[in-house]
């Protein structure tokens, strides 16, 4: 069966056709052409998903694009708010090199902004570790992730993000 949904992604309305079993990640991929949403595993293990909807982070392989509809989606393309200009989060993982390959870094990233909001911009080092437990990294040992992620809580909130 086929729906029509419709939701904001990265502040731009957007509809498709779907069916029923089309996921977020799916929608976003495949029917938006926005790759930045990567797919590490078919688990729901790795996070290399994860988006932000309506404020939150979320697997988006765990969600059907049909539960999305009416959502505002925040995808790892809507960050910056410039073309050259990173969010904060995305300049600490690029200034304490953060990333090697990059597959798992959008999911990082997004889930990491929602972990410094969550803990009011101050968090501690076994908080990030702990708070990661859902991002999986082949590359990088942690040690720069959780770094970077200390680094970006007193930066994004200085920059009011
Ligand atoms: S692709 Fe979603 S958790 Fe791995
Ligand atoms: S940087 Fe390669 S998987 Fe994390």
């Amino acid at each position: 069966m086929t729906h029509s949904v419709t939701m904001t992604v990265n502040g731009k309305s957007v509809s498709g056709k779907v069916e029923s079993r089309t996921l977020l990640v799916q929608f976003l991929r495949e029917h938006l052409g926005m790759t930045g949403t990567h797919v590490g595993c078919d688990t729901s293990q790795c996070g290399a998903c994860v988006v932000h909807v309506d404020g939150k982070s979320v697997k988006s392989c765990t969600m059907l694009a049909v539960q999305a509809e009416g959502g505002k989606v925040t995808t790892i393309e809507g960050l910056a708010p410039s073309v050259d200009k990173l969010h904060p989060m995305q300049e600490a993982f690029r200034e304490n090199h953060a990333l090697q390959c990059g597959f798992c870094t959008p999911g990082m990233v997004m889930s990491a902004i929602d972990m410094v909001k969550r803990h009011n911009y101050q968090l501690d080092e076994a908080t990030v570790r702990r708070e990661l437990e859902g991002n999986l990294c082949r590359c990088t040992g942690y040690h720069n992730i959780v770094k970077a992620i200390l680094a970006a809580a007193p930066a994004m909130k200085s920059a009011g993000v």
